[in-house]
């Protein structure tokens, strides 16, 4: 690893400038071979914490015919049994909890789209080992003590807003908790304060670009270097649209609740060749989501986890729905990476037969010139014939013209890289719901 000189709060991390390695956890340092012997013993540990204090985990390993101790290489995980949402729903709200509720420092939970919430709980050293990793997160890409945070992820039971608060703390950052909405204010936040770093879904970073051009500030010119954008699937284009009107480096953050929250896996400036999974804390399978088998690496598949340190809330074998593979390490070796998420199996939209995913559309729709990157899937039913509209925003400077042949690309995108006829509306500026946080791309209209 080459070692460079910390930049000094406020100058733009270069692309290819890894973080000194005096800057680097203790982990982030191993070897693959010293990092596997860390993960079998954290492994060996949490599957006897899990059995000895959850009873759901005694019940499903004895129905399984497992005891902790059969679990003697990391290749025996697989004789686990899976963990789901639904395990968590079941046992709403504290069920799956493994230590005293008075051991609990902090509840969140998230909301999902139906029924009750999932709800998550961390202990003392959950937090502290939380804030841990999102500080790595936030050095990987490209933060320094010192910077300012603005971190435009909601507060509360979300696990976005606290998480990057206590992370970008933890590496001594300055940080900025605006939450999320009132867009037009976190505009003007961001401009007096000047933050370097921002913590933000993409589809709310496309709404306060936008909130930036609207009051006659052009976006390129502002203080931030760096937005690390995660909660939500995001494409290469999207990336490249965001990079592109804002002049800063875009990375991507992965996490989910059940497994601690954002700081699961995260890319890296000097890379940006998708996210480095923090494997001393959680370890990665990726299974055939039909099949249960589990993939070898480069495969792509679901993506499972199993938390290596967690106390309150031990997690084994969690199935995340989440597609994607594992890649070998490369800015950070000993960490395997995963792929940028192509969408959740639960995204899916089946649509006449063809799997589609949302993200093949963003795809289409920001390399189409004429449209802005604000765009809805609207699923209908005629008889029983499922149709996809897609609605898509005219630029503020289209002529009909230019949305005549958007409309006409777009289906032909869709035709051709997809394989399925969809409807195309180019609608005017300006009309489409905007994102504060996750953005629900999809309106199903389809009756159940
Ligand atoms: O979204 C945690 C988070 C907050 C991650 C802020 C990153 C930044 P949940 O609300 O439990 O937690 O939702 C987790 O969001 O299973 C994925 O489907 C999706 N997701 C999260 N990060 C990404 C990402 C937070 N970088 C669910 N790319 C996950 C694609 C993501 N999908």
């Amino acid at each position: 690893m080459t070692s460079t000189p910390t930049s000094p709060a406020g100058s733009r991390p270069r692309l290819g400038e890894a973080p000194p390695a005096e800057l680097l956890d203790a982990a982030e340092r191993m070897s693959r071979e010293e990092l596997r012997e860390l993960q079998l013993k954290r492994l060996q540990a949490t599957l006897r914490h899990a059995y000895d204090n959850v009873e759901l985990y005694r019940r499903k390993f004895d129905e399984a015919g497992v005891k902790p101790e059969d679990c003697r290489s990391l290749e025996d995980l697989a004789r686990f049994p899976c963990t789901t949402k639904a395990d968590l729903r079941d046992n709403y709200p504290f069920g799956m909890f493994a230590v005293p509720m008075a051991d609990v420092r902090r509840i969140h939970a998230s909301s999902g789209t139906t029924g009750r919430p999932t709800v998550v709980g961390y202990t003392e050293n959950d937090l502290s080992v939380w804030a841990d990793v999102v500080a790595r997160s936030i050095r990987a890409a490209g933060g320094r003590p010192g910077h300012k945070v603005h971190v435009s992820y909601g507060y509360g039971l979300f696990t976005g807003g606290l998480g990057a608060h206590y992370g970008a703390e933890r590496l001594g950052c300055t940080v900025i908790p605006a939450s999320g909405g009132m867009t037009a204010r976190q505009v003007q936040i961001i401009r007096d304060f000047e933050p370097e770093i921002i913590m933000v879904t993409p589809t709310y970073m496309l709404t306060l670009i936008d909130e930036f051009e609207r009051q006659g500030v052009d976006p390129r010119s502002t203080s931030l270097k760096v937005g690390i954008f995660g909660a939500e699937p995001w494409t290469e284009e999207m990336r490249r649209e965001i990079e592109e009107r804002l002049d800063l480096h875009a990375v991507d953050i992965y996490g989910l609740s059940e497994v601690i929250g954002p700081g699961v896996a995260q890319e890296c400036v000097e890379t940006k060749d998708g996210l480095h999974i923090w494997e001393d804390h959680f370890y990665p399978e990726v299974m055939d989501p039909v099949t249960d088998e589990v993939l070898p690496d480069g495969q792509e598949g679901e993506l499972v986890l199993t938390s290596l340190t967690k106390e309150a809330l031990p997690v084994i074998r969690y199935r995340t729905r989440d597609l994607t593979r594992l890649l070998p390490g490369t800015a950070r070796p000993a960490f395997r990476r995963m792929e940028k998420v192509t969408g959740r199996s639960d995204d899916m939209i089946i649509l006449r037969g063809v799997n589609v995913f949302p993200t093949q559309i963003e795809e289409i729709v920001l390399r189409t010139p004429g449209v802005s990157p604000h765009f809805q899937l609207r699923l209908t039913r005629e008889g029983r014939m499922d149709h996809m509209v897609v609605r898509a925003e005219a630029r503020p400077d289209a002529s009909p013209e230019d949305r005549r042949a958007a409309a006409a690309a777009i289906a032909r995108g869709v035709k051709d890289g997809v394989g399925v006829t969809v409807g195309v509306e180019i609608v005017d500026p300006d009309t489409l719901e905007r994102s504060v946080g996750k953005l629900r791309r999809v309106v199903d209209l389809r009756q159940r």
